[in-house]
C-alpha cells in the first residue's frame, strides 16, 4: 500500500469558532501524520486555482467570498488511504445531513446563510491532492 498525502483545510467557520484543534486532533487520533501546517487568509487568486473545476456553478462565488473572509488552516496529512480516510471523517458536504460522529455532523449545521459553512475541505483523489498541495504549499 502506498502512503498518500491529502490537503485538509479548516475553513473560516472552523477557525473562527475555535475548532481547529478539535478538528486536527480527530485526524491525528485516527493515525494520520501532519506533514505541513499553515494559517493564512487565502487570496482570490489562490482560491480561483483551488476551486477552478467549480467555476460557473451557482455556489462558486459565495464559496470564494466565504473562503477569503478570514483565516484558513491548511494542513497536509499523510498515511495509507488518507484521502478516503479524511473524507470519511469529514462527513457529507451538507453539515445538517452529515452523520453524527463525523466532523461536519458533530460540529456543523445550516446557519441560514447563502453559503454552505461546512468547516473542512479534503482532497478527493491522488491527483487533486498533489495539485492542491502545490497551490497551498508552493515551496
Ligand atoms: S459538485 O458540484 O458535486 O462537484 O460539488 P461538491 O463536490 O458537492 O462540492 C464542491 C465544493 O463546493 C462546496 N459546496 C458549496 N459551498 C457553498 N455553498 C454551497 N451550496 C455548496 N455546495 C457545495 C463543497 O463544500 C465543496 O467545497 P470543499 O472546499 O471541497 O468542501
Amino acid at each position: 500500500m502506498t502512503t498518500e498525502r491529502t490537503l485538509v483545510l479548516v475553513k473560516p467557520d472552523g477557525v473562527s469558532r475555535g475548532l481547529t484543534g478539535a478538528i486536527l486532533a480527530r485526524v491525528e487520533a485516527k493515525g494520520y501524520r501532519i506533514a505541513a501546517l499553515a494559517q493564512l487568509t487565502p487570496s482570490r487568486d489562490l482560491l480561483a486555482k483551488h476551486y477552478a473545476e467549480h467555476e460557473g456553478k451557482p455556489f462558486y462565488e459565495p464559496l470564494l467570498e466565504f473562503m477569503e473572509s478570514g483565516p484558513v488552516v491548511a494542513a497536509v496529512f499523510e498515511g495509507e488511504r488518507v484521502i478516503e480516510g479524511f473524507r470519511s471523517l469529514a462527513g457529507a458536504t451538507d453539515p445538517t445531513a452529515a452523520a453524527p460522529g463525523t466532523i461536519r455532523g458533530d460540529f456543523g449545521r445550516d446557519w441560514g446563510l447563502k453559503v454552505q459553512q461546512n468547516l473542512v475541505h479534503g482532497s478527493d483523489s491522488v491527483e487533486s491532492a498533489e495539485r492542491e498541495i502545490g497551490i497551498w504549499f508552493p515551496a
